[in-house]
C-alpha cells in the first residue's frame, strides 16, 4: 500500500464519520442494519421530533450513550491521536461523531461538529453552556431541568440545525494542505462539502473507507479498506 507522506510544511485537516467507530462496535447510520434503519430520523433527530415526543428522542440517545460506554477506541482512533502528537498545531480533527472515542484515544485538537453524547443543554437555548451528562434515562421524568426551567435536551445537532464550530472549521480547512476523510458516506452537508473547499484551496484530499463515498470524485486518492486495518500503516511523517 502506498504511504501518504506528510512533510514538514504540511497542515493536516481530518474529518471523521461513523465508519471510524464501526470496528469499535458502534453501528453506522446508513448501513442496511444501521441506526437509521432501526429508527426514523424524523422521530429521533429533528427539532420537530423533540417538540412532539422528547422521550422518544431521549430514549434513542440514551441507547447511544449505553453503546458508547461499552465501546473502546480502535487502531484508527489511536493512529490519529499519534499523528496529532507528532504534528502538534499542524493537525486538526473535525468529527461528525458524537461518541468520545477520539478523546479516549488521546486526541485533543478536535471539534465535534454534530455535538457530543456526553453532554446535555437547555432546550430553550437560554445561553447556559452544555453540561456533562452521562445518564442513561429510563423515563422523561428522570431528565433534569436547566436553572431557567427549560428541559435538558441532548447536546446533539438535529437535522435542520446548524453544525457547531463552523467558523473554526472553515479557518482550519483554509490552512490545510492535506485533507484526510475517514468513514463517512459523504451524504450529509456541510461536512460532505469540506473536500471541495479543501480542493479549491489546493490541498491533497484522501478518503479512507471500505467503499467509495458519494463525493468520491472530489478526492485525489481513495484508500479502500477498514479504517482500523489500513490507518496504522498509512502515513509517513517526514
Ligand atoms: N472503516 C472506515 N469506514 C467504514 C467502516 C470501517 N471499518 N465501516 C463502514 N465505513 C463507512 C461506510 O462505508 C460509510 O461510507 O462509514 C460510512 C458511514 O456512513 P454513514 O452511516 O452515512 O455515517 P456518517 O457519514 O458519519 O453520517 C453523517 O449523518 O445521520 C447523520 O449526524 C449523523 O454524523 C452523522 C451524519
Amino acid at each position: 500500500m502506498k504511504k501518504i507522506s506528510i512533510g514538514a510544511e504540511d497542515r493536516v485537516f481530518v474529518l471523521t464519520g461513523a465508519g471510524i467507530s464501526a470496528e469499535s462496535g458502534l453501528p453506522t447510520f446508513r448501513a442496511a442494519d444501521g441506526l437509521w434503519a432501526g429508527s426514523r430520523v424524523e422521530d429521533v433527530c429533528t427539532p420537530e421530533a423533540w417538540q412532539r415526543n422528547p422521550w422518544r428522542v431521549w430514549e434513542f440517545y440514551s441507547g447511544r450513550r449505553a453503546d458508547g460506554a461499552k465501546a473502546q477506541p480502535n487502531p484508527a482512533h489511536v493512529t490519529l491521536a499519534k499523528l496529532e502528537a507528532q504534528l502538534g498545531d499542524r493537525f486538526f480533527l473535525c468529527t461528525q461523531n458524537v461518541d468520545d472515542l477520539h478523546e479516549r484515544a488521546g486526541s485533543s485538537r478536535l471539534v465535534h461538529m454534530h455535538g457530543e453524547l456526553s453532554r446535555s443543554r437547555c432546550e430553550r437555548e437560554c445561553g447556559r453552556p452544555p453540561v456533562e451528562d452521562h445518564a442513561i434515562y429510563r423515563s422523561l421524568s428522570e431528565v433534569g431541568l436547566c436553572p431557567c426551567g427549560g428541559r435538558l435536551r441532548p447536546h446533539i445537532v438535529f437535522f435542520g440545525e446548524i453544525p457547531l464550530e463552523m467558523e473554526r472549521i472553515e479557518a482550519e480547512i483554509a490552512k490545510a494542505t492535506l485533507m484526510l476523510v475517514v468513514g463517512t458516506s459523504g451524504s450529509v452537508y456541510p461536512a460532505a462539502g469540506f473536500v471541495h473547499w479543501a480542493r479549491q484551496a489546493g490541498a491533497r484530499t484522501v478518503y479512507v473507507g471500505p467503499e467509495p463515498p458519494l463525493n468520491a470524485s472530489a478526492f485525489t486518492h481513495v484508500v479502500e479498506g477498514k479504517a482500523g486495518e489500513v490507518m496504522p500503516g498509512l502515513f509517513q511523517v517526514e
